[in-house]
């Protein structure tokens, strides 16, 4: 047996037979937890990684087909400029990690959003970790970086249109930067706030919303087993009766 075997869920509470199919996270607390330490914002970011990192390789184990993070929006532009050239070294650190080892692991990665405004070694990583996602098959990780839920819905409005096609649900969504994945059947906000703050705002519409106060570097497989559990309770209706 495989060493993850024993690992993943060891409570055995989380019925894998109902394992939410895609589950998004809003990576928050990544400051106030540094804050607390008496650490820069940017030591918070760091361990945040780190935690993405476990919990991707969790969701595999576990069985989840993909995992969507928010690393970066459309609006984090506005902070300091040190915050964001570390939070982009970051993203630089974990392809240049991801392209050694994504194949081994079994872990196919995708980002979503406007790729235009990043550097162009990133936008070059990126190809990269594309090229070797098309020889992987199964667990998926998407990394939403420069993504706005606005700028993803208007800029397919404007390629949809440009089109010619049929204005439907299924047309457009082709359009969206999440084009080919199913909608998030989870989503989990760690960090005490309860907001969307304009994440996957088309994709989101019957997804079951876990909030949490943990703060995402201290976010554990077991904070992740908590949020399936409460998701197994749920009753997804999706606007249906039963
Ligand atoms: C929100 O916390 C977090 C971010 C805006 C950045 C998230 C980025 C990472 C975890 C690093 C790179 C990611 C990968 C996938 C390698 P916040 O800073 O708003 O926290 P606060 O609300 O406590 O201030």
């Amino acid at each position: 047996m495989r060493h993850w075997k024993k690992k993943a869920d060891p409570a055995g509470q989380v019925d894998r037979s109902r394992l939410p199919r895609h589950v998004a996270i809003i990576m928050d607390g990544n400051g106030r937890w540094a804050r607390r330490r008496g650490l820069p914002r940017t030591a918070g970011h760091k361990a945040g990684a780190e935690v993405f990192r476990r919990i991707a390789t969790y969701c595999k184990d576990l069985g989840i087909e993909y995992l969507t993070v928010y690393a970066f929006s459309t609006e984090n532009w506005k902070r300091p400029p040190e915050e964001v050239d570390a939070i982009m070294g970051l993203l630089r650190q974990y392809m240049l990690e991801a392209i050694d080892s994504m194949e081994r692991d079994q872990i196919r990665l995708r980002f979503l959003g406007d790729m235009s405004a990043l550097s162009p070694e990133l936008q070059a990583l990126m190809e990269r970790t594309n090229d070797i996602s098309a020889r992987i098959e199964g667990f998926q990780a998407n990394v939403c970086l420069n993504y706005g839920g606005r700028d993803e819905i208007l800029q397919a409005a404007r390629r949809c249109a440009a089109s010619g096609e049929a204005w439907t649900e299924e047309n457009f969504g082709n359009y969206l930067y999440s084009a080919g994945l199913s909608d998030p059947d989870l989503l989990i906000r760690p960090g005490g706030e309860q907001r969307i703050s304009n994440f996957l705002l088309w994709q989101c519409a019957y997804s079951e919303f876990y909030f949490c106060d943990t703060l995402w570097p201290d976010f554990t497989e077991r904070t992740l087993d908590e949020a399936i559990l409460a998701y197994q309770k749920r009753d997804r209706r999706f606007g249906g009766v039963k």
